[in-house]
């Protein structure tokens, strides 16, 4: 059985542009996202270059990473940057009290996150310490990264082998000041975001975005406070929210072995973006009608119990179909959204919750999910074009979903591209789309799919789940039909 599906793509009704952004990645310091994951000392006999690890450094540079966000998560409002600075011998040795306890060295610090983006070519993303650090503080880390001056802070900076300042493009003021960024109410956090941006100073003729730490998914009143009393003190107002399987934080299903139902409850779970980007994107408009603060989605992705017998405060999970399916829903939820989502990070870049990629000490492999983002690649920077996709819903007990989510853009050659997800883990859907616009004749693309819902790569086989080339799609006049697989992924070009 197939589910059919219709849509009209209105190529000659250009929306908003995908902000490269979009496809950024969230790499905080838990578990081993950074150590190991990325940075592994340039003694160790993992091949890397100034201690990044060659391997991880070649696949992020193949997706094109456009941007990391830094050094947390609850991490950031623990972290004090003085810390991670200087001599690496020298630096103090801490207690990673939010991420298993374990003990942090300070070796992966400002030069090295900095220097990691300006290796990978993506922007920079720091997340600075509202909870437990000062404006102060933040204030001099801002100045030790961005300043050109000869100020002592800034030669602190030339001293510790960089002389010109880096680009500081995006700079947030806490995280989850809701919770683990200090367990704040709305209001008083909001005195203080308007208190730490105005010492968030960058030289004249630089421009740093301000991101304000925003809600907790529907916690709509946060997002209402906030934007009351700071909409014009704040470039950006982020949104967390994770896909949960179960709906339970307790158990949140492990990543592997589940059945249907889990796979229904999940896209049920995840599909919940599109509400949640809805509801806080109107109340914005309320205050900034004009759309110039971005929302910003800067903590997402699917979130497993650990892998057994691993660490559970290092949130290291497997990656399958599953996943590869939630990661594309949703970067279609955001390029419908391009208006106001002007950048995302996914939780997170290696080795912890929703990654690109894992690793096992020299042993590297790409998940999944890192092959929705090499598919999606052709959507960043591309402008959207509406898409109105009419679909039966694929039901399993009380979840229920349209079957197939959809996005297209335009690339700046002018080249239309065409995301189609198909979330049935049994049937095959035909979509067939009225092109109005486009000038392309064919189309052709690559695919993700699997034969199972929980396939994945491992060490040993690291390329089961892999993009293929997709033949099942032709434009005949101004139809578009294409017959997607059960639980696939698939990006077309329209030529
Ligand atoms: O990504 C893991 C954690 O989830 C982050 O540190 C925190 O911001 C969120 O609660």
């Amino acid at each position: 059985a197939q589910t059919a599906v219709t849509g009209a793509l209105r190529a000659d009704q250009p929306g908003a542009v995908i902000q490269p952004e979009v496809y950024g990645q969230f790499a905080e310091h838990l578990g081993r996202g950074i150590y190991e994951g990325v940075w592994v000392g340039e003694d160790s006999k993992i091949p890397n270059t100034k201690g990044y690890r060659n391997d991880v450094v070649a696949a992020l540079k193949q997706i094109h990473v456009p941007v990391v966000r830094w050094p947390g998560g609850c991490f950031a409002d623990d972290y004090h940057w003085r810390e991670g600075i200087g001599p690496r011998d020298k630096r103090p040795t801490k207690v990673n009290v939010m991420w298993g306890g374990v003990e942090e060295p300070n070796s992966f610090g400002t030069n090295e996150f900095m220097d990691f983006a300006e290796l990978i070519g993506a922007k920079t993303y720091v997340a600075g310490n509202v909870g437990s650090g000062t404006p102060q503080e933040m204030a001099e880390w801002v100045e030790y990264m961005v300043s050109p001056t000869k100020s002592t802070i800034a030669n602190q900076r030339r001293a510790n082998g960089r002389d010109k300042p880096w680009k500081l493009d995006f700079f947030g003021v806490g995280n989850e000041n809701w919770g683990c960024g200090g367990q704040m109410t709305a209001a008083h956090y909001t005195n203080l975001y308007r208190n730490f941006a105005e010492f968030v100073r960058v030289p004249a003729g630089t421009n740093t975005v301000k991101v304000a730490s925003g809600p907790n998914a529907e916690d709509y009143a946060w997002t209402e406070t906030l934007m009351a009393g700071a909409a014009n003190n704040m470039n950006a107002l982020s949104l967390h929210y994770y896909t949960i399987p179960t709906g339970s934080w307790k158990d949140k299903g492990s990543a592997t072995e589940f059945n249907e139902q889990l796979w229904a409850d999940t896209m049920v779970s995840t599909m919940r973006m599109e509400e949640l980007v809805t509801k806080h994107s109107a109340i914005m408009d309320k205050y900034d009608p004009e759309k110039k603060v971005g929302l910003y989605v800067d903590e997402w992705g699917i979130w497993h119990n650990v892998e057994p017998g691993t660490n559970p405060g290092f949130l290291y999970q497997q990656n399958t179909m599953r996943d590869a399916v939630v990661a594309g829903v949703n970067l279609n939820i955001f390029h419908k959204h391009a208006d106001r989502v002007r950048l995302t990070a996914i939780a997170q870049m290696v080795n912890v919750l929703q990654a690109m990629i894992l690793t096992d000490k020299e042993k590297m492999v790409l998940t999944p999910t890192y092959w929705v983002y090499d598919l999606y690649k052709p959507f960043q920077g591309a402008t959207s074009l509406p898409l109105e996709i009419s679909s039966p819903n694929y039901t399993l007990g009380k979840s229920s979903v349209p079957a197939v989510s959809a996005s297209a853009a335009r690339d700046t050659a002018g080249v239309v591209h065409l995301a189609l997800v198909n979330v049935d883990p049994n049937k095959s859907a035909t979509v067939t789309i009225k092109l109005t616009g486009v000038a392309g004749k064919a189309a052709k693309g690559r695919v993700l799919t699997a034969s199972t819902m929980a396939a994945h790569n491992t060490f040993d086989a690291p390329n089961l789940v892999k993009p293929a080339a997709f033949t099942n799609a032709s434009i005949k006049g101004d139809v578009l039909t294409a017959t997607l697989p059960s639980k696939s992924v698939v990006v077309l070009d329209l030529n």
